[in-house]
């Protein structure tokens, strides 16, 4: 979900919708604002569906006011309606607060608040907790900020929250636990949201929330306050987003442009880390850790999603070049299964955003256990970072598109130079191979550029086979895990149902699949199991299967057995995962455009789901 609010001099309802359509890549089953109008009454416009419906909806209203706040909303607790959508008001209608998060102890308050008469008008916990603060107020006499205090006492969750009251008609009063909240400082003028992208375009001094923080905000004033009730001195930081960064910048859709920032992207990942000449790796955010890694004797690698699948690209190199055995885990498996986990471990959290809540649970549950844990995120700031003893981040920019590609591509060199640190500490590989490897490294931004060329024939392709309802993505070593994310790129864009499989596990199951309708898209570069891969190809092709097959430059044998080849650069099997990833992306944004789907915003999908 998103959250975004301004106190100040302008007009707050253009900065506030113009917020919402920058967060509405986190969620957007519904949206929702709230004003003070001129004769300070709090007014609140609601509506399911996207920012430019509730634009609608409020178009002949008068909206003038300096104070106002918006949210989009990712349903978690009841359906997407008009009713379920934030803000949220209590039962005098003097406050009204949105929320990110949950508040998990909801129902009990629910049922002392409906024992004492509160009358709930929808079916969220975020209502809860506005009814909660002003019962508090009530019952105690307590001004807003006291209430607010007390009430986030009593609630168990996470949130980011923020409050606007008839009765304060000067003040937002923000909170975080959990979730993040950023405030911009402005002259005379202040800026709350959910993460900086709303903000950027007005000011670049930002104060990231901490956990347990509430900030009473008025437009020359700020204040802010621990939860236990100790002033706290607030920390101004410069941001380094651009606001070129959030625009599409000519392409169609934010995917497309952010497939093509990968050379880019990938080349800012590697930049300062790699010295091909000497053959070093660098990594600043984790070498206080260069003992623990020379020690380790096994890691564990946490994370949900596209970021998983980077972690099965991660485990494999890890393996290859640092020896150190690697387990990979879905963040929501492992803590909920009393996982064997002690100080000897590492775990490396993947995540782009930063904020994901069952990846952060699964941090919390290590660290309690005593491992030492990296964070690996694309989001500077975020709270994965925060959690995290060390790290590395991704630095890919801002990803809108909801369908994760660049920040993909930027979390597998992430990992290759982490296991070639690693590597390089524990002595598992010479000088000379690194020398070598890094070299190899250094060029693959170019052999980016270069795979991206193949984009025209990726399209003629994706005509072919939009019309498919099945597809097959093989690969073997660490291009299985490019299979996975090959087919969870078709399905989440174009609703096309896909899987992806270790190519030899294809006789055990899915070949009964195999008719002349299923397109099989294959990666058969010329590395270790090639061979292998073919003789999976003509198990395909004998069944009639149709074949599309990623190959490495110049290859014959494959285009001869093939209904379609795609040629990539030949690499090292270690960078195959780096280019053969940048077709696959393309097939399945051809395919969803062609299809007429939304391809940047898929539906029920959110960028970041800080929900468990
Ligand atoms: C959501 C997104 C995915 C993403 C996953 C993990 O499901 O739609 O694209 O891979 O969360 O997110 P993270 O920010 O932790 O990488």
């Amino acid at each position: 979900c998103g959250i975004v609010g301004y106190i100040g001099f302008r007009d707050a309802y253009p900065i506030v919708i113009k917020g919402l359509h920058r967060l509405e890549y986190r969620g957007y089953d519904s949206a929702g604002v709230a004003l003070l109008n001129k004769d300070e009454e709090l007014k609140v416009y609601k509506k399911a569906g996207k920012v430019s419906d509730l634009e609608n909806f409020v178009k002949d209203i008068d909206t003038t006011s300096t104070i106002g706040m918006g949210h989009t909303r990712w349903a978690t607790h009841g359906a997407p309606s008009d009713r379920n959508s934030h803000p949220h008001s209590s039962g005098n209608r003097k406050l009204t607060i949105i929320h990110n998060g949950i508040i998990e102890n909801y129902s009990s308050i629910k049922e002392a608040l409906l024992a004492k008469g509160h009358v709930f008008l929808s079916d969220t916990d975020t209502e809860v907790l506005i009814h909660l603060i002003e019962d508090i107020q009530s019952e105690t006499g307590l001004d807003l900020r006291e209430a607010v205090r007390v009430a986030l006492n009593r609630v168990i969750g996470a949130y980011a929250i923020v409050i606007m009251s008839e009765d304060a008609p000067d003040e937002l009063i923000a909170a975080r636990k959990g979730s993040p909240m950023v405030i911009g400082v402005g002259k005379g003028e202040y800026f709350v949201a959910s993460d900086a992208t709303p903000i950027v375009e007005y000011t670049k001094n930002v104060i990231y929330l901490n956990d347990n923080e509430i900030a009473y905000i008025r437009r020359d004033d700020l204040l802010i306050k621990n939860i236990d009730n100790t002033v706290q001195t607030p920390y101004i930081q410069k941001l380094e987003l651009q606001l070129e960064m959030l625009e599409k910048g000519g392409y169609d859709h934010f995917m497309l442009k952010e497939i093509y920032e990968q050379p880019r992207s990938v080349r800012d990942c590697l930049r300062g880390r790699i010295y091909p000449q000497q053959g070093k790796v660098q990594l600043g955010g984790v070498k206080e850790y260069v003992e623990k890694l020379k020690n380790v004797d096994r890691i564990i690698i946490v994370a949900c999603g596209t970021s998983w699948h980077a972690g099965l690209v991660g485990e494999y190199l890890i393996e290859e070049y640092a020896r150190v055995p690697v387990e990979v885990e879905y963040a929501s498996e492992f803590r909920y299964r009393n996982p064997i986990i002690t100080e000897k471990d590492l775990v490396i959290a993947i995540s782009q955003s930063g904020e994901t809540a069952d990846t952060m649970a699964a941090i919390e549950l290590a660290k309690e256990k005593g491992a030492t844990i990296f964070g690996i995120c694309n989001v500077v700031g975020a709270s994965i970072p925060r959690l995290s003893h060390a790290g590395v981040y991704t630095h890919a920019g801002p990803e809108i598109g909801v369908a994760s590609t660049k920040a993909f591509t930027a979390q597998v060199t992430a990992l290759t130079l982490m296991a070639f640190y690693i590597a390089q500490q524990r002595g598992t590989i010479t000088e000379s191979k690194l020398i070598e490897y890094l070299t190899e490294l250094n060029e693959i931004p170019t052999l980016i550029e270069k795979t991206l060329k193949t984009n025209d024939h990726v399209q003629i392709i994706a005509d072919k086979f939009k019309d498919s309802t099945n597809c097959l993505f093989l690969g073997r070593g660490s291009s299985f895990p490019v299979a996975l994310e090959g087919a969870l790129k078709l399905k989440e864009i174009s609703y096309i149902h896909a899987e992806g499989y270790p190519a030899a596990e294809m006789k055990h199951g899915p070949i009964a699949l195999i008719d002349e309708d299923m397109p099989v898209v294959f990666i058969a570069t010329k590395n270790s199991s090639y061979e292998k891969v073919i003789s999976n190809i003509q198990e395909v092709r004998a069944r009639g299967g149709h074949v599309i097959a990623i190959v490495s430059e110049g290859d014959t044998v494959v285009r001869d057995m093939a209904d379609y080849v795609i040629e990539i650069p030949q690499t090292s099997e270690a960078f195959v995962p780096l280019l053969a990833t940048i077709p696959l992306q393309l097939l399945s944004y051809h395919i969803a455009v062609m299809r007429g789907c939304n391809v940047d915003q898929p539906r029920n999908l959110a960028k970041s789901v800080t929900v468990e």
